[in-house]
């Protein structure tokens, strides 16, 4: 706010100023100065609406975008995926993250790249595996398959992709260091 009366206090010294430096001038150039600068602060209070208006949706935006975010990425506690650092090109390995209860994949793809999901297939809950056949995970309920490099549907009945496992490598180690639901519907 103090921001904004300077900046009026400010204008208005300006407006001070033209005026004493015209006043000689005035007999040979008559104009309506108070006309002009009276539209002159118009345009200045409307200028000023509307960035305000301006700033105000843009950080409504930002404010949205990061509700979102926030809704669908869930921090956990690292955890070293054992067994990962040896894992072939092209194979998988079961393990579990955030707790013991929430079976995750973890895929070593053809060009040793590290991805990992959450085991539940997002149809109807079944636990899809990789099929080194196909390059892809496979769900052997109603034959729903996703892409091993980003876990979104292939085909099938799922709904949305797979669960992400954020992966880490640290020091040759494999590490598990967040989950985040991807919320896309299959097909939007
Ligand atoms: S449970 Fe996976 S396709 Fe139905």
């Amino acid at each position: 706010m103090n921001n904004l009366n300077e900046t009026i206090s400010r204008v208005l010294n300006d407006e001070n100023d033209v005026r004493a430096a015209t006043a000689p001038y005035q007999a040979e150039f008559p104009y309506e100065r108070d006309e002009e600068a009276q539209v002159t602060r118009r345009e200045f209070c409307n200028f000023l609406g509307l960035t305000s208006a301006a700033l105000f949706l843009g950080a409504g935006g930002f404010a949205a975008k990061a509700a979102i975010d926030a809704r669908n990425l869930e921090s956990f506690s690292p955890a070293q995926i054992s067994g990962a650092e040896t894992l072939a090109p092209n194979s998988s390995l079961n393990f579990n993250y955030p707790t013991e209860n929430d079976s995750a994949i973890l895929i070593r793809t053809a060009d040793g790249a590290y991805h990992a999901y959450g085991q539940k297939c997002t149809h109807l809950s079944c636990p899809v595996y990789y099929s080194r056949d196909h390059q892809r995970l496979e769900c052997p309920c109603h034959e729903g398959a996703f892409n091993a490099a980003t876990g979104e549907v292939l085909y099938g009945p799922p709904p949305r992709a797979l669960d992400t496992i954020a992966v880490e490598t640290r020091d040759g180690q494999v590490w598990a260091i967040g989950r985040q639901t991807s919320g896309v519907e299959h097909g939007s």
